[in-house]
C-alpha cells in the first residue's frame, strides 16, 4: 500500500530556499506507487509551491498540505488565514492540532473542533496530530466522517528530539485508533523519523505514512527517506 509521506517544513523556508528545495527534489524524485508525497509549507509559500509544482510537472505526484488554518470561516479576524483561502490555492490537506500549536499557541479542543469542521466544509481533508489516547477518544464523540481524516500520532518526547517512538509503541497506538474509529481513517507516525530509523516501522501494518519535520528541511534528507520506502517495497 502507498505510504503518505509529508514534509512538514514548519517555520524554516523562505521563498528562495523553498524554490531551491523543489529544484533539488525534482532532480532526485522518482515517482513511485510505494508513496504519495505531501509538502506543508508556511502559508506565505503555499502559492509559490503550488506554482512550482505545476511548472515542474510534479503537481500530479505531490499534494499541498497547509500547516494550520483559522477556526473562523471568514470575517473580522485580523491575521487569520481561512479554509476557503487555502482551498483557493489547491490545498488538499490541512494539518491541525500539532503539539507545537497546542503548546505555544494554547490551542484547545474547542478550537480544533471548529477547525475540523471548517476544513471538511471546504472539501479538504484534515490531518489531526495527536499525542495521547485521550485525543482519539475525544474524536470518536464528534461524529465526523473518518474516511476524510488522517490521524498523525506524534508522541511528545519524540518530536524533534532524535528519539523516535519504538515500532511497538506506534503499533499499539495504531491498534487503539482502529478500535475506536474503525478502519476508515489513515494513521501516520511522526517524531524524529529519518532515513536511518524509518525501516523499523515498515513492519507495522497500521502505519499508512509519516509526518517528517527535521528530516524534511533539506530535500536530500527527504529524498533518502523516499528511497528507503521504495526499496523496502521492491
Ligand atoms: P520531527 O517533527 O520529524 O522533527 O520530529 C515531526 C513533526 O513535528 O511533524
Amino acid at each position: 500500500m502507498s505510504q503518505f509521506v509529508i514534509a512538514n517544513w514548519k517555520l524554516n523556508h523562505s521563498a528562495e530556499t523553498a524554490k531551491q528545495w523543489l529544484e533539488e527534489f525534482q532532480q532526485g524524485f522518482i515517482p513511485n506507487l510505494s508513496y504519495r508525497v505531501g509538502i506543508a509549507p508556511s502559508h506565505t509559500e503555499i502559492a509559490l509551491v503550488r506554482d512550482l509544482l505545476k511548472t515542474s510537472g510534479l503537481a500530479a505526484d505531490i499534494d499541498l498540505v497547509a500547516q494550520d488554518v483559522s477556526r473562523f470561516p471568514r470575517g473580522a479576524y485580523t491575521g487569520e488565514v481561512g479554509a476557503f483561502q487555502l482551498r483557493e490555492y489547491g490545498t488538499k490537506y490541512v494539518l491541525i492540532g500539532h503539539s507545537e500549536r497546542r503548546r505555544y499557541f494554547h490551542e484547545t479542543d474547542v478550537e480544533l473542533r471548529a477547525k475540523l469542521e471548517a476544513i471538511i466544509e471546504q472539501g479538504m481533508s484534515p490531518i489531526l496530530a495527536v499525542s495521547e489516547q485521550q485525543d482519539v477518544a475525544w474524536l470518536s464523540g464528534l461524529g465526523i466522517a473518518y474516511q476524510e481524516l488522517t490521524i498523525a500520532y506524534e508522541p511528545l518526547g519524540a518530536i524533534g528530539t532524535g528519539d523516535p517512538a519504538t515500532a511497538e509503541r506506534v503499533a499499539e497506538f495504531g491498534r487503539n485508533v482502529v478500535e475506536r474509529l474503525g478502519m476508515g481513517c489513515k494513521f501516520i507516525y511522526g517524531g524524529s523519523v529519518n532515513a536511518n530509523d524509518i525501516s523499523s516501522y515498515f513492519a507495522v501494518p497500521q502505519v499508512d505514512g509519516f509526518l517528517i519535520g527535521g528530516a524534511s528541511v533539506r530535500a536530500q534528507d527527504f529524498l533518502q527517506i523516499l528511497d528507503k520506502i521504495r526499496s523496502s517495497d521492491s
